[in-house]
């Protein structure tokens, strides 16, 4: 018996079966793509460059649930961390609405970043927080790693905080979206100075750049009777030394002599380039 063929599959059939690229450059069609709502991102070989918008127009037959097909064009660079795609085919307009773990995200899926590869730490998030949590999401974009949890955990309240003006504008529909307005509260800023002191038993960092004005940040968000926990991400090498905790032990021996890391736990969330991972770290820390 044969195995039935995915939508994914066909759409390869289709492009053999029309002759619309070579023989030789068959075998450099994508493996994978990422859906985000109704856009399909595709990382195309730069030899099949040529046939791009053909290429787009088949998965965009084949894959019925999308109205865009786009690829990668650069890599997601500045502050705001917005990636470089190109429209293949179909709708110019990518606002669009994901849906995962039982929440709505509403999102431009070309303009700001929305990771399939972090779905397992948005899993964890809600696993991990408990109900009446008190929770600061420091780089909230649209809500991506916070808003499951206020959504699954009705007595947690969270503040997001997020810089960019296009992104918070997703943020506050999604609050709306998901019924959230009593229990989240976002904030248009820079985390520097927008994140609330003495507050949180939780704090989110979800950025590959945290600097120390960040981390100073996130100690002074804590309960500073009580401590809490920082999940801090990053990006190193599978050799590397962590130095996410010494910077965030040199933070504590500076400004926050309270504070003890009771515990520190290390998770890869996915590998980005040969030998590089993207982690995070959950920091525990205690007052005595
Ligand atoms: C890479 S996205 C990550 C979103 C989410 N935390 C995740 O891990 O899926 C980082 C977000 O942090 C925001 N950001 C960067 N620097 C910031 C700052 N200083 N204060 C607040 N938000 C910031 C960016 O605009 C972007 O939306």
């Amino acid at each position: 018996m044969t195995a039935r063929r995915t939508p994914f599959q066909k759409a390869k059939q289709a492009i053999i079966d029309q002759k619309l690229l070579p023989q030789e450059y068959i075998s450099l069609l994508p493996r994978r793509w990422k859906r985000v709502g109704q856009v399909g991102i595709f990382e195309l070989h730069p030899q099949l460059l040529e046939w791009k918008e053909k290429i787009g127009e088949i998965y965009l037959t084949y894959l019925p649930e999308l109205r865009t097909t786009a690829h990668k064009v650069g890599i997601t660079s500045n502050t705001t961390r917005q990636p470089s795609y190109e429209i293949l085919a179909g709708e110019r307009n990518t606002v669009t609405l994901h849906k995962e773990l039982g929440c709505k995200f509403w999102i431009d899926a070309l303009k700001l970043t929305y990771s399939n590869g972090n779905h397992a730490e948005r899993q964890r998030m809600v696993r991990m927080s408990t109900d009446d949590e008190q929770i600061i999401d420091m780089f909230a974009c649209v809500g991506n790693l916070s808003l499951p949890i206020a959504v699954h955990h009705a007595s947690t309240q969270i503040i997001g905080i997020e810089i960019n003006p296009y992104a918070f504008k997703f943020l506050e529909k999604n609050i709306q979206e998901n019924g959230l307005t009593n229990q989240y509260q976002a904030i248009l800023g820079d985390n520097r100075k927008k994140t609330p002191q003495n507050w949180a038993n939780r704090v989110i960092m979800g950025y590959f750049t945290i600097d120390k004005p960040q981390l100073t940040a996130a100690l002074a968000s804590l309960q500073q009777q009580d401590g809490g926990t920082i999940h801090a991400h990053g990006l190193e090498g599978s050799n590397q030394a962590s130095e996410m905790q010494g910077k965030l032990e040199t933070v504590i021996e500076e400004s926050f002599p309270q504070f003890k890391v009771k515990s520190m736990q290390t998770r890869i969330i996915k590998s980005v380039a040969p030998g590089v991972n993207h982690f995070v770290k959950d920091f525990e820390l205690k007052t005595s």
